[in-house]
Formats: C-alpha cells, sequence, structure tokens
C-alpha cells in the first residue's frame, strides 16, 4: 500500500513538473541523438546525446537523469541543459531508464558497486565512450538529476567518484538510503522516503566507500537542494545526504563553515560545509526543486565565480501562443522561463521568476 501511493505521489510530482515538457518549443543549434552500440550496456538503458553545432576544444561533459515517468528525450525537453550546451560549448548525456515506471534502480547491489553491471555501470560506459568519442575533457565531466535522477546522481558519485568533477542533487535521497534488503531492482524503500532513516556520518561514509572498494582517490563536490514542503521524498533526506558528504570528506554536519539565507533564491537557505559540499533548503518548495540551471553552470565551473545569471539565448526561442486558455499552474508548479509553453497563469499563488529560466507559482 504504501508503495502504491508512493509511487503514485511520485508520479504526479513527475506529471506536475513535466506536463508541458514534451511541447516546449526550442530552437537549438542540433538535436538529439541516440547511440544504440559502441558501448557495453549491462541493463539497456537508452543513451542519448545534445551535442551543439559548436562545441569546445575538449568540451565539457554533463550527465542529465530524469526524475521517475519521465525518459532521456524527455529531461532533454523539460530542463535547461540543452540551451545553455549551446550556449557554453559542452555536451550533454540523456540516459533513460529501462525499466517500468522509468524511475532508475537506486536500490539493488548491482547499481550500488562499481562496475557491478548495474544501471550505474551502463551510465558510467557512456561517459567512457563520450571522452574517447567525442574528445570530452575527463576532468569536466559532471552528473545532475531531479528525484529519481537526484538518487541516481549520489550513487554516480559513489560508485564512479573517479570519473565526475562535480554533481547536482535536485529532491533525491543519500547514495545507499533506497538499499533494498531483499536486493530488488529499483525497488521503492518508504523508509528511506518518508525520512525514517537516519544515520551518522561515519556510517553513510562507510556506505559510500563499500560501493568503490579498494578506492583512495577524490570524491565529486556535491550540491544538494531539497525543498520543505517535500511530501514524496520527505525533507529530513536533505540532512542524511549532508551528513554521507561530510563522512566523506571529514567535515563537519552539524557545523557549517557559512550559512546564507536567501541564496540562491528568497527562502532558500545555503549552508556550506567545506570547498567540496553545499546543501541548500528550499523554504515552502515541494517534490521536486525546479532546476537552477545559471547554479549548476557555477557549481561545475562552466561560468566564473559570478553573481550574475548568464543572459539565455532569448532571441532564439519562440514565444508561446498556445497558452492562451490553458489553465492556471498549480502551487510550485512552474509558470514561465526560457523554453517554458505551459501555464504563465497561477491558479493559487502568484507567478515569480526565480531565474531567466524557471517561473513558480508561489504563495
Ligand atoms: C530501506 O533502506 C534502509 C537503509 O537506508 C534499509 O535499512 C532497509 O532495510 C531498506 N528497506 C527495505 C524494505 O529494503
Amino acid at each position: 500500500m504504501y508503495l502504491l501511493t508512493s509511487f503514485f505521489a511520485l508520479f504526479l510530482a513527475a506529471l506536475a513538473s513535466f506536463t508541458s515538457g514534451a511541447s516546449v518549443q526550442k530552437r537549438l543549434t542540433s538535436s538529439l541523438q541516440q547511440i544504440t552500440s559502441g558501448f557495453t550496456n549491462p541493463t539497456n538503458v537508452g543513451f542519448y546525446v545534445y551535442k551543439p553545432t559548436t562545441v569546445t576544444t575538449n568540451p565539457a561533459l554533463i550527465v542529465a537523469l530524469h526524475e521517475c515517468t519521465v525518459t532521456g528525450p524527455g529531461y532533454f525537453s523539460g530542463s535547461p541543459y540543452a540551451q545553455l550546451a549551446d550556449q557554453y560549448g559542452f555536451i550533454v548525456i540523456y540516459p533513460s531508464s529501462p525499466h517500468s515506471g522509468t524511475c532508475w534502480d537506486v536500490s539493488s547491489k548491482a547499481t550500488l558497486t562499481h562496475n557491478g553491471g548495474g544501471d550505474s555501470n551502463s551510465i558510467a560506459n557512456m561517459v567512457t565512450y563520450a571522452i574517447s568519442t567525442w574528445n570530452v575533457d575527463s576532468t569536466r565531466v559532471f552528473v545532475t538529476g531531479s528525484s529519481s535522477g537526484a538518487m541516481m546522481t549520489n550513487v554516480m558519485a559513489a560508485t564512479y567518484p573517479e570519473m565526475f568533477a562535480a554533481g547536482t542533487v535536485y529532491s533525491g535521497v543519500a547514495a545507499g538510503c533506497f538499499v533494498s534488503s531483499t536486493g530488488g531492482v529499483d525497488a521503492w524503500n518508504s523508509s528511506c522516503a518518508e525520512g525514517q532513516v537516519d544515520e551518522s556520518a561515519q556510517q553513510w561514509a562507510n556506505t559510500v566507500f563499500a560501493m568503490y572498494p579498494g578506492y583512495t582517490g577524490s570524491y565529486p563536490k556535491m550540491q544538494e537542494y531539497h525543498g520543505t514542503a517535500d511530501t514524496t521524498l520527505f525533507p529530513p533526506n536533505l540532512n542524511e545526504e549532508v551528513k554521507e558528504w561530510c563522512g566523506v570528506f571529514g567535515y563537519s554536519a552539524t557545523a557549517p563553515t557559512t550559512v546564507q539565507d536567501n541564496t540562491p533564491l528568497p527562502g532558500y537557505t545555503k549552508s556550506v560545509y567545506g570547498p567540496n559540499l553545499q546543501g541548500i533548503l528550499a523554504q515552502g518548495v515541494g517534490h521536486t526543486v525546479p532546476i537552477q540551471g545559471d547554479q549548476d553552470m557555477e557549481w561545475f565551473g562552466i561560468t566564473g565565480g559570478g553573481a550574475s545569471v548568464p543572459a539565455g539565448p532569448t532571441s532564439t526561442v519562440p514565444t508561446s501562443t498556445s497558452t492562451a486558455s490553458a489553465p492556471g499552474q498549480t502551487l510550485y508548479g512552474q509558470c514561465g522561463g526560457i523554453g517554458w509553453a505551459g501555464p504563465t497563469s497561477c491558479a493559487s499563488g502568484s507567478c515569480k521568476a526565480s531565474n531567466s529560466y524557471y517561473s513558480q507559482c508561489l504563495p
């Protein structure tokens, strides 16, 4: 019962975020391609890539991981990374989950193990393919995702730490928190989802280290977002993620070095635990925290440390004309931004711009 209601909640959350994603009209310099051979794919994960017409000489690579019910192509349409790739000349991989319901497997021993033959292994093989085929700069490979993709982002950072320089997590859980005690693939874990799993930083670090036994190298720097109004993956999950990476990096999870209110958005609080870890709690935001593309560019070092929002390709995106009769967006839903073709009025609350890619109905 819990399992069904939880899946349903996740489904609704995904639907709310992406109802109009597939219909977003974008004028990009290139198009999404599917790669079907040339790499080992133990769980048959879909491999989609967006390569702008013009990329830098040794381009950076972002692996962008979708939430449940959304495919790789859906995340391509519903996230800002393709436009940003056009703007900055990097490449984006959009893996597509092979599982029914299209959540990622973040529960099996195989996926929670370096080269274990699970989804994480298939995705890592795509990165290796990209590095050798498209001359990607192997020191600038990044991973990000929303919801199930956010869980998978933590799993990728834990199982393939040598591969990624940084990760950004939008409303996920700690790597290993969704583990299935019976070895289930792509299993739901209600105690983790509902915020009942409470482990120490050292326990979490041991969980991470066990995913790649013998590894002694560095781990990617991590940025973890979570909303206080998340009733799908309850808010305590942010603290578990923070403890996990604090354990890995040797930071104190109870004494952040700085806490910045209203950063990067009004109502968001950014806690910095050290150079490699930031936790960002979004007041009143549900599942999932909207992607902050400009912040990602900064965190990944694709843009400089400036506070300014990069100017989006506004002039190349046609203005939507199909929203006149659309119903108002629900509270916390998207109501505007570059490339957005969905409702621009709010049935509840008012539409406030977060950045050039995202406006949201807020109370
Ligand atoms: C859920 O995950 C926790 C660890 O986060 C684990 O102890 C528990 O056994 C898991 N539950 C199930 C039903 O697998």
